[in-house]
């Protein structure tokens, strides 16, 4: 059964079919703790949009986060029985099934506050959030927080733009959505001083280390924040590596963090960039080119397949790189890591 969330008394949980159990603490979401015990739930926004980690709720009693999630269909809520795990807390000791995987959670999310050490306006419609954590964070490069914005907003995913450095210093690239509650808080109260409570790290495109296949990015707007923390990962990884990375926009006006890409390319020449304009227009100051981040990659590289490909934005920019890339085999699926900004 489920309702709209309380903290719950805390419980023990077990996941069907393979049958390990965890310990859920009190107001814990079953993906959080679930990843807190070292079981490799399914999951991608974490923040209950795209659907990953529904599961189905065989016994016991959950509290929702978000009882309008719209990673639950309406044919899953008439099932009655149909749970998003990053959105339920228990209310008991419950048995969910779902395929859990196998895969080794780094570094487990956790409850974090932070102070507001700067907010810097990049463009109208684009801030770098500094914050400053109470004790060192660690995560992984493209991984993202969930800020809990409080009643009225709710939980909402932003990637760190910076990579773990053994301190609490995490930096953000957020960018405004017309009319949206999150970006009204981001872009009319937030102020240096203030504290926000945070949990994290999720994500599950983070730079693979280990490997050393050349990397490709792509970006499209506030994309760029994870992937411009997979691009330093990179380049501490293999100084000497090609590294490619396309970072599209609608307008020369909506660019932004054109300091920080020249400055990286000046102590990087093995870093190459294209800015690339969907609507570009006579006179603009920028040298870009025309069309889509995904586009100007697919015009490039006929073969990706030898390649770690790397990409975050709107999810229309994913969906077409998935179809024009993965699809046709250029590119290969597991390979190819990405984060739909749902
Ligand atoms: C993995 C991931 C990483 C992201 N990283 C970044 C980033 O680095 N920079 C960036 O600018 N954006 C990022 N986003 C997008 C960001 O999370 C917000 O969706 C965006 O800022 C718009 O939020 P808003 O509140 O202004 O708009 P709104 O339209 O008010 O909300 C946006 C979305 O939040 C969800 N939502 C609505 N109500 C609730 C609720 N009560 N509880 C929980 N969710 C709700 C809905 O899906 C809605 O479409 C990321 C998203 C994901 C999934
Ligand atoms: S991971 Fe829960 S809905 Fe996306």
């Amino acid at each position: 059964m489920m309702n709209s969330a309380h903290e719950g008394p805390g419980a023990r949980v077990r996941v069907e079919p393979d049958g390990r159990s965890f310990a859920c603490a009190p107001g814990q979401t079953l993906l959080a703790a679930a990843l807190a015990a070292g079981i490799d739930l399914p999951y991608e926004c974490a923040s209950g949009s795209c659907g990953t980690c529904r599961g189905q709720l065989a016994a016991g009693e959950v509290g929702s986060l978000w009882p309008d999630a719209p990673g639950l269909s309406e044919r899953d809520r008439r099932k009655g029985d149909r749970i998003l795990c990053c959105q339920s807390i228990p209310q008991g000791d419950c048995v969910i099934k779902l395929r859990a995987g196998d895969e080794r959670v780094h570094t487990p999310p956790a409850p974090l506050g932070a102070t507001v050490r700067s907010v810097r306006t990049l463009n109208p419609d684009v801030i770098h959030l500094v914050l400053e954590a109470q004790q060192p964070v660690d995560f992984l490069p493209g991984q993202f927080m969930l800020f809990a914005l409080g009643a009225g907003i709710g939980r909402r995913a932003y990637s760190m733009a910076n990579v773990a450095q053994g301190t609490g210093q995490l930096e953000f690239l957020i960018k405004r959505k017309p009319g949206g509650a999150a970006s009204r808080f981001f872009f009319e109260q937030i102020k240096p001083g203030d504290w926000l409570d945070l949990e994290g790290p999720y994500g599950r495109a983070w730079l693979r280390h280990e490997s050393q296949r050349d990397v490709v990015l792509l970006a499209g707007g506030s994309g760029l924040a994870p992937i411009w923390s997979i691009a330093q990962g990179a380049l501490a990884r293999s100084p000497q590596g090609p590294l490619r990375l396309y970072f599209g926009v609608n307008r020369a006006q909506d660019l932004f963090w054109l300091a920080e890409m020249e400055q990286a390319q000046q102590r990087h020449s093995n870093l190459q960039i294209d800015l690339v304009l969907m609507n570009p227009a006579p006179g603009d100051p920028v040298v870009c080119r025309a069309g889509t981040a995904g586009s100007a990659l697919a015009a490039d590289i006929d073969d990706l397949q030898s390649c770690d490909l790397y990409m975050a934005g709107p999810p229309g920019l994913i969906d077409n790189a998935m179809r024009e890339l993965v699809a046709t085999g250029r590119a290969r699926a597991d390979r190819v890591f990405y984060d739909r900004f749902c």
